[in-house]
């Protein structure tokens, strides 16, 4: 149990995308924290989990919700069904009045919802399924606040993966009437610091706030800005006026890796306007130092982990990222745009430094252990096109250091005896790196290999499928080549040592 000082907030979807980024804000901003989740497991992978206290609950059932809310002051919910198994309106109203009763009768001082904006007719089935949890929290008896917002900008939220997906794999898009749709989206930074400047709101505040973005514009202008932050050519949307919600939803479904039970509600959305109709919430909350973002920034943040290679922490578990519009690694697997990689490793009978001193020395004149004649075609081609090619090789053919170049890689990371990182700069239509790893497990040495490649656009997607048949060849061979290189490296420094000893102890030895 957190024994921070402050009043005690409930945070339900704290396994969600806006739940999992607001749980450390609100510990930095001094609240104790409980987490409701369907099943404590869930949360147990995040950086923040020994901090918080954890209660198991499914908003459907009376009793363990009635004990999640127990001692509560402010309660955030954050819970929708859509993306789910069966009917999520039906769910979710069942929810949102077992959570609403309970939380009245826990005494909570402040509910806080943030749902979808309302449009003022035809609202999609999602939407009009938002806006009644709205109104059921509303009518709770507990002071409510419910904050609408449009499309949130950031990685993992499911509304910008699609946005990116679309952008980035189809350079001319088709598309269904609603690209014509305005809309107000708004930075998920700045749908933190409202969600935590509402929980001070006075207790006769019981009301909605439409919450946006300085920006207002139609879906295809979203896509072309998305576009040009992201460094693509000028995507060319055409819209026609027969794709059905149904029928875009399938093509949704087949372009981007959003499962298709959640990109459909959403699709059937984007039809609706959904523009802020007051900023009422500017007289309650003052809007954040550096003011709201603007949508290029807003993208520009959501990218900025990809563009400045921070590649590792963004796949792995082991770090805490630090803004709200990165990825976390507790994120959906669809989430935070496309990487592919091709990992392989090999255990080898070497000591973990021949088996370094192998990877540390890797390209110029000892090459790539792989294939030779690829890698000298590959950077033919690299030279064809106006890139580096191999002719750059390396400094000091034992030793690297950060910032150093290798053929055409660049030294991005280097720790000692354990990880090499190389970050490519040949001519791609994406960014790569190679890692080469060093570790041990039960006493043997175990040789790692990583190949990472962020496609840009269409074409980057191509060139990964058409090397892809190759990589057995390049990457396979490589992994094989460094470990017998290693291996031999071993065996040569032990018959130098065996041959350095006094002959007497040699005889000794082999008696
Ligand atoms: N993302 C956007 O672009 C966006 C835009 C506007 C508004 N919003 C609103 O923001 C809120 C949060 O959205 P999000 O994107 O963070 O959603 P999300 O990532 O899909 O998370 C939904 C959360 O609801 C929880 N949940 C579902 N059914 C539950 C139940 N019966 N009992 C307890 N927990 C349950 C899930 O927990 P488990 O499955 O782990 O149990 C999950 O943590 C929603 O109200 C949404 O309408 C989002």
């Amino acid at each position: 149990m957190a024994e921070t000082a402050g009043r005690l907030c409930l945070v339900t979807g704290a396994t969600g995308y806006i739940g999992g980024r607001l749980v450390p804000r609100l510990l930095d901003a001094g609240f104790r924290v409980r987490c409701m989740a369907r099943s404590a497991r869930r949360l147990r992978d995040y950086p923040w989990a020994a901090a918080v206290e954890i209660a198991e609950a499914d908003a459907t059932d009376p009793d363990s919700t009635r004990r999640a809310l127990d001692g509560v002051d402010v309660a955030y919910y954050l819970i929708h069904a859509i993306g789910g198994r069966g009917g999520f309106a039906e769910t979710d109203r069942r929810a949102a009045r077992t959570f609403a009763a309970a939380a009245r009768d826990a005494g909570v001082k402040r509910l806080i919802y943030l749902g979808g904006m309302e449009p003022e007719e035809g609202a999609s089935p999602h939407l009009r399924s938002r806006a009644e949890v709205g109104r059921i929290l509303l009518d709770s008896g507990v002071p409510t606040v419910w904050l609408r917002a449009a499309v949130i900008i950031g990685s993992g939220s499911a509304s910008f993966e699609m946005l990116r997906y679309l952008t980035e794999r189809l350079p001319v898009m088709v598309t269904p009437r609603w690209v014509h749709s305005r809309v107000q989206p708004i930075a998920v930074r700045d749908v933190l610091h409202y969600l935590i400047g509402v929980a001070d709101l006075p207790a006769d505040v019981n009301r909605g706030f439409d919450i946006g973005g300085p920006d207002v514009l139609s879906y295809a202008d979203m896509m072309r800005r998305y576009a040009a932050v992201a460094g693509l050519r000028r995507r060319i949307i055409i819209p026609v006026p027969v794709l059905s919600p149904w029928l875009s939803s399938l093509w949704v479904g087949g372009i981007t890796p959003v499962p298709g039970r959640l990109a459909r509600p959403l699709v059937e959305s984007l039809r609706n306007e959904v523009i802020c109709r007051e900023h009422d919430i500017a007289r309650y909350v003052a809007p954040p130092p550096e003011g709201l973002t603007g949508l290029d920034l807003a993208v520009s943040l959501a990218l900025r982990r990809v563009r400045e290679a921070d590649v590792v922490t963004r796949w792995s578990s082991a770090s805490v990222p630090g803004a709200p519009s990165d990825p976390l690694p507790t994120d959906p697997d669809w989430a935070g745009g496309s990487l592919y990689t091709d990992e392989r490793s090999r255990d080898v009978a070497a000591p973990p430094r021949s088996l370094w001193e192998i990877i540390e020395g890797v390209g110029g004149e000892r090459g790539w252990y792989s294939f030779p004649l690829a890698w000298r075609v590959r950077g033919f081609l690299d030279r064809l096109v106006g890139g580096v090619g191999l002719r750059r090789g390396r400094r000091d053919p034992r030793r690297l250091r950060v910032g150093e170049t290798v053929d055409f890689w660049r030294v991005e990371e280097i720790e000692p005896g354990r990880l090499l990182r190389l970050r490519a700069e040949m001519r791609l239509p994406g960014l790569a790196w190679l890692e080469l790893g060093v570790s041990q497990h039960d006493g043997r040495t175990r040789y790692t290999q990583r190949a990472l490649f962020h496609p840009r656009g269409l074409p980057g997607h191509l060139y990964w499928w058409a090397s892809k048949p190759f990589h057995n060849l390049v990457f396979g061979g490589m992994r094989d080549g460094i470990a017998q290189a290693a291996e031999q490296a071993a065996a040569a420094s032990f018959a130098r040592s065996e041959r350095r000893k006094p002959a007497s102890r040699r005889a000794s030895r082999s008696g």
